[in-house]
């Protein structure tokens, strides 16, 4: 690839319900070198995350929607090719705010909202890829919801919804790392299904297609779920409410099924006055809730990828142009774990 030219991916038009390629243009402007503090990153692999279609609405929510004419915001991992930085140098690799685009000049003194973000990859984290997964936003919010707001104990039994993604196949890893006796999940596809079994070794996989998921989940555990952690909301979720233990806990990790369009979902809870009756509770959080606590979870997330108690699967697609696929398929369920886009290889 040629370090003289970045090609960008330009929003040109919001989508209205899915994510298009005709919302984004290819643009190619030439290269520049960093000056006064600017770094200059070439990227390497690009993370897709859900909140990303959020913020192509034309709605603020807790940052500015990405404006028409902007490069799409994206975090990734990329090499440093040249740095007028003290703390940045050639050959580094890094991780930040590099966008939909083949090359990013980053300069950390410009305010910008959000902010922009670059940090060199922690030393322990061996595979400058696992920061876009494992050790990164994704494996992260997997370990907070699951550990601290799900706090699954010794012989629990936890449903994870979305168990085939990239946070959902995690969060059911930790659970069973922390002790939790049962973890079922549910996915789309057969294959999925059988990976969430075979590969990521949840005792079962329920099909969330299945107009019988409630009763599915209720065969699987008769005596409800302790934890559930939710990645889709909606009316699967409605179905763990309907399964949760006395007790229980439900992780409110992300709601997908409502496509992260502007208007309302469609569907309301209808078994939501059993967290009442069950004496359950139902809780809300972000990542960056936790961020005082960032460390921990790196560590401890890769101390257990290293021991095989946690595996990792990231589905890597090629190719800049195929960014806004690489988006649609975390809504259209064509991912297995980890989406990233391969953009070029390290040097
Ligand atoms: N709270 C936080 O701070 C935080 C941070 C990061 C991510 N999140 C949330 O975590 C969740 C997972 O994100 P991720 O990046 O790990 O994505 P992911 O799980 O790797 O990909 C999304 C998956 O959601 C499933 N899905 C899509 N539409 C669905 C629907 N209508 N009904 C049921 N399942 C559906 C698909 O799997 P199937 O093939 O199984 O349908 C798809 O593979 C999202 O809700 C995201 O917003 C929250």
């Amino acid at each position: 690839m040629s370090d003289d030219v970045n090609r960008q991916l330009v929003l040109r038009a919001r989508p209205s319900g899915i994510v298009t390629d005709d919302c984004f243009e290819l643009v190619e402007r030439p290269v520049a070198a960093p000056v006064d503090g600017q770094v200059l990153v070439r990227s390497l692999w690009l993370s897709f995350e859900p909140a990303q279609r959020g913020w192509l609405n034309d709605v603020r929510t807790y940052v500015p929607p990405v404006a028409i004419g902007e490069v799409m915001r994206s975090w990734g991992v990329g090499q440093v090719i040249a740095s007028a930085h003290p703390d940045f140098r050639p050959g580094q690799f890094v991780h930040g705010t590099l966008q939909w685009q083949t090359h990013a000049l980053i300069d950390l003194s410009v305010e910008t909202n959000p902010p922009t973000e670059l940090a060199a990859i922690p030393p322990e984290v061996h595979d400058p890829m696992l920061m876009l997964s494992i050790a990164g936003v994704t494996g992260m919010t997997a370990y907070f919801g699951m550990r601290y707001i799900g706090q699954p104990v010794e012989g629990d039994t936890v449903v994870v919804t979305a168990a085939a993604g990239a946070t959902g196949s995690v969060a059911g890893q930790v659970a069973r790392n922390l002790g939790a006796a049962r973890v079922i999940g549910t996915a789309g596809a057969k294959a999925k299904q059988d990976w969430v079994r075979q590969v990521a070794g949840f005792d079962d996989c329920v099909d969330h297609y299945d107009d019988k998921v409630r009763r599915r989940l209720r065969e699987l555990a008769p005596d409800g779920y302790d934890v559930a952690f939710d990645n889709v909301g909606g009316s699967l979720l409605d179905a763990v409410l309907f399964n949760i233990a006395s007790r229980g806990r439900i992780v409110l990790c992300g709601s997908i099924s409502t496509g992260y369009r502007p208007e309302r979902p469609e569907v309301g809870l209808h078994y939501y006055q059993l967290l009442t009756t069950r004496s359950a509770r139902m809780e809300g959080f972000v990542l960056y809730d936790f961020e005082a606590r960032f460390a921990e979870a790196r560590r401890t997330l890769l101390d257990w990828y290293d021991a095989g108690t946690v595996h990792v699967e990231h589905d890597i697609l090629a190719d800049l142009p195929n960014a806004p696929q690489g988006l649609r398929r975390l809504f259209d369920g064509g991912n297995l774990g980890k989406q990233i886009l391969h953009v070029a290889d390290p040097v």
